[in-house]
């Protein structure tokens, strides 16, 4: 251990203490021994410092900092050098406002287009979202503070996300899941890590040894912290076990007398408790060193301006028709929709920004050279049809040669805490384009949203820009892609279905109440699309640009695949080149082709340049669940280098010679998985691939409820006051969507509908105590005056406890 000499002098007492937070953003300090406290902060895309600190929810807004575009759309960059710098800015960000620890990036893969958070997450792919956080986390690190990469792991949803049981394979987990973690670990060298909320397999994630110790320790080799998600600890003990070293936020000290008393009764080994001290006590004294070591003078307009550049090379030209695109000079457009004026920029939840500075299009449109008519809003931002703004559009758009059409999804639908209920936008801008149509077809439409959508809308627009979220200069970024400033080189990190219902896991999310069953096992995004060749609106790597490149000359050996890119067109530019692999053995179901690796190289017009991608070690490997271990299948691999997943210019194939251990699988028994016709998958066909049976995933309505059901679970309560509190709770939340209250109301699924019991005391700061708890329990289910009884002793109990310290 590192700081025995520190660790010995401490009490038992002592060393519990720091295993959980202070309050809502720090941890435990020990004055006598010089052992300061932390402060984490919120986020992905910016930092998120509150300024009031410890309100208990941590809900008051942040100081100004740099909202950078999400990772949603910076993984449209596909350029890892770029992740690092905005790591590096938002690292010098956190310094400057003594952040010890930064709670992101967040990596989780996106299985489904309908997770609330999608938009802040970077991937349906887990190597390229790896290589990404990599990037983010050295450029983080590199300011000598910690990043704290999440959701870790298998929370790919925010419906009940606190007490969901993800039903995964092993071999899934391994290559899909955890794939991405793994980069982050091993390349990233993260600091520290956020356990999920969620379970994996039966255990929360916080708990689950296989997780935490097999996997993340032991063959990862983490030396780091690991940090619960804010109230996602379930059993203290159980987590502490598992490794955990952080519990977030306070429990007002309830959980660290409950380590202190699991040691004295035996049920935990002092010396797990010192070992993750002495993992605390290195995160805590290095990131500290750093921050009175280091002094950064934050250069407001230069971080922008970086925000601008990174969004500039993020956004996604979808379609040019007709080469609308950039816009002529002299042509007179006619700017409409809401998002024009009110830019939807960012994300909600947990990882709100509170911008520095904040770009709007009506003001940035004189330096980009375009020739604006007037503005119109054409329809309202949350969703009711007003016919008199269509007719007002119609009538500026009659006067214009090009329509820019801003549209997307507003702040309160894709947010932290829950999902969406649909992937197209709102009918009241669909109604507004199909007005437009009919007086001006030259339209061009800017979408603002963090996320895949459908669109059977599409024939009515000639050109189409994705500007995701783009961060607090993503509307100046947007006009100068529209004008030519910049040659677009976004390409999409996910794939766009043609209709949400063929998505590989729309039978299977968000699962029932007790579980969600990952039965479309690896085949997410284009892993199925491809594989089944189903037609898609955009495939996964998808982007155009102003000018053209040819492939040619591949070359593959052993190492390495070597070829030409030619910038074939009239006009400077970024090409994503992308490196996929197919094995031509069948012995073992696989997507027909996985991304292995990826280029972004600038190249001017006419000229050429050689491309060399490396092969490393995840080009040919899969997890054979038999063996336990990664192998590599002795076969033919067509090496493949595409424009996009869907277009692939080279093939070339090499034989690897493997490690030729024995077969994972009976392909009899898995007739789904070995043709990627995954969207049905019957139980009996998953439980084979699972090598079990699984759990029963709805809930038992007779059983009593406990501290993991969830609060909206009252509704099946004995009690008919929980009975009553329920429909009341319902009643509220109609009537806040009524009154347009609409973030409260989504605060109120996220925070109390989704909310397990057990949250009541985790998330209150010690107020609400386990004993209390029970009480209210106790109540909930039917025991009206014994749970009173109950709730008064114990609450007198704890105020006589706390007088008495
Ligand atoms: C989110 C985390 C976030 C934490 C602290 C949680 O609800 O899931 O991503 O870091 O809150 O704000």
């Amino acid at each position: 251990m590192k700081y025995r000499e520190i660790i010995e002098k401490m009490t038992l007492e002592e060393k519990a203490s720091l295993m959980s937070g202070k309050d809502y953003w720090t941890s435990n300090d020990i004055e006598r021994l010089g052992i300061k406290s932390m402060f984490l902060a919120d986020g992905s895309y910016g930092i998120r410092k509150q300024k009031k600190a410890s309100d208990k929810i941590g809900l008051n807004i942040g100081n100004p900092s740099t909202c950078f575009p999400t990772a949603a759309t910076i993984s449209n960059s596909w350029n890892e050098d770029l992740a690092e710098k905005i790591g590096e800015y938002l690292g010098a960000e956190a310094v400057d406002q003594k952040i010890n620890v930064l709670l992101g990036p967040a990596i989780n893969m996106k299985r489904n287009p309908l997770c609330g958070r999608n938009f802040e997450y970077f991937s349906e792919d887990p190597y390229l979202a790896g290589k990404l956080a990599a990037g983010y986390i050295r450029g983080i690190q590199s300011n000598g503070i910690a990043a704290c990469v999440k959701h870790f792991a298998v929370n790919n949803q925010e419906q009940r996300r606190m007490t969901i049981d993800t039903i995964v394979d092993e071999r899934t987990l391994r290559e899909i899941y955890l794939t991405a973690f793994e980069i982050a670990v091993k390349e990233g060298k993260t600091k520290s890590i956020m356990s999920s909320y969620n379970k994996v397999n039966g255990t929360y994630a916080n708990e689950n040894i296989h997780l935490m110790k097999d996997i993340l320790r032991e063959e990862w080799k983490f030396n780091g912290c690991v940090i619960t998600d804010w109230g996602g600890s379930n059993d203290r003990i159980r987590g502490l076990l598992a490794g955990n070293e952080l519990e977030m936020p306070s429990t007002g000290g309830e959980t660290n007398e409950e380590i202190v008393q699991a040691i004295k009764s035996g049920r935990l080994n002092e010396k797990v408790l010192d070992e993750c001290v002495d993992r605390l006590l290195d995160l805590i004294f290095t990131t500290e060193k750093a921050l009175n070591e280091s002094y950064v003078k934050i250069d407001i307009e230069k971080h922008h301006r970086i925000s601008q550049r990174v969004a500039e090379e993020s956004i996604v030209l979808l379609k040019n028709k007709d080469n609308i695109l950039p816009i002529k000079p002299n042509k007179k457009v006619a700017v409409i929709g809401e998002f024009a004026k009110e830019a939807r920029y960012q994300g909600a939840g947990s990882s709100i920004v509170n911008p520095t500075i904040l770009d709007n299009t009506l003001d940035c449109f004189e330096e980009s050279g375009i020739v604006s008519i007037g503005y119109e809003q054409g329809f309202e931002r949350y969703g009711k049809t007003n016919k008199k703004l269509i007719s007002n559009a119609c009538e500026l758009a009659k006067k214009a040669d090009v329509i820019l059409l801003y549209i997307g999804l507003d702040e309160y639908v894709e947010v932290e805490g829950l999902d969406r209920n649909t992937m197209s936008i709102p009918k009241n801008q669909i109604e507004l384009l199909d007005a437009l149509y009919k007086v001006n077809k030259n339209i061009v439409a800017i979408i603002s949203c963090g996320c895949a959508l459908e669109m059977p809308w599409i024939n009515k627009v000639k050109g189409l820009l994705h500007g995701y979220l783009a961060g607090q200069a993503g509307a100046r970024s947007i006009l100068r892609v529209l004008s030519g400033d910049v040659n677009p080189s976004g390409k999409l990190a996910e794939t766009y279905p043609i209709k949400y219902e063929d998505t590989p896991s729309y039978n299977n999310f968000p699962g029932e109440e007790v579980s969600v069953e990952y039965r479309e096992g690896p085949y997410i995004g284009y892993r199925y699309y491809d594989t089944v060749h189903k037609e898609v609106l955009f495939p996964f790597g998808y982007g155009l640009s102003y000018t053209t490149f040819e492939y040619s000359d591949i070359e593959v050996n052993k190492n390495s695949v070597t070829f030409k890119l030619n910038n074939s067109g009239s006009v400077a530019g970024m090409e994503v080149a992308q490196l996929y692999v197919g094995c031509k053995s069948d012995k073992i179901f696989r997507p027909k082709k996985e991304l292995k690796g990826f280029a972004k190289v600038f190249i001017n017009a006419g000229e050429t340049k050689t491309i060399k991608i490396y092969f490393d070690d995840k080009t040919f490997r899969y997890f054979n669940v038999k063996t336990n271990r990664w192998e590599i299948e002795s076969a033919e691999y067509e090496i493949m280098i595409g424009a996009s997943s869907a277009d692939i210019r080279l093939i070339d194939s090499i034989w690897i010679e493997g490690n030729n251990t024995e077969l994972p699988y009976d392909k009899s028994n898995l007739p789904s998985y070995y043709s990627g016709k995954v969207t049905d998958v019957g139980l009996e066909e998953f439980e084979k691939l699972m090598g079990k049976k699984v759990p029963i995933s709805t809930l038992d309505k007779k059983k009593k409820l406990g501290y993991n059901d969830t609060i909206s679970q009252c509704k099946y309560a004995k009690s008919l006051i929980a009975r009553i509190s329920y429909y009341l709770m319902i009643f509220i939340h109609w009537i806040l969507i009524k009154l347009g209250k609409r973030e409260k109301a989504n605060i109120m699924v996220m925070s109390i509908f989704n909310m397990p019991f057990r949250g009541i005391s985790r998330m209150t700061g010690g107020i609400i105590n386990m004993s209390m708890l029970d009480g209210i329990l106790m109540i909930v289910n039917g025991k009206f005056f014994k749970g009173t009884a109950k709730l008064i002793k114990e609450k007198n109990k704890l105020v006589r406890s706390k007088r008495n310290k």
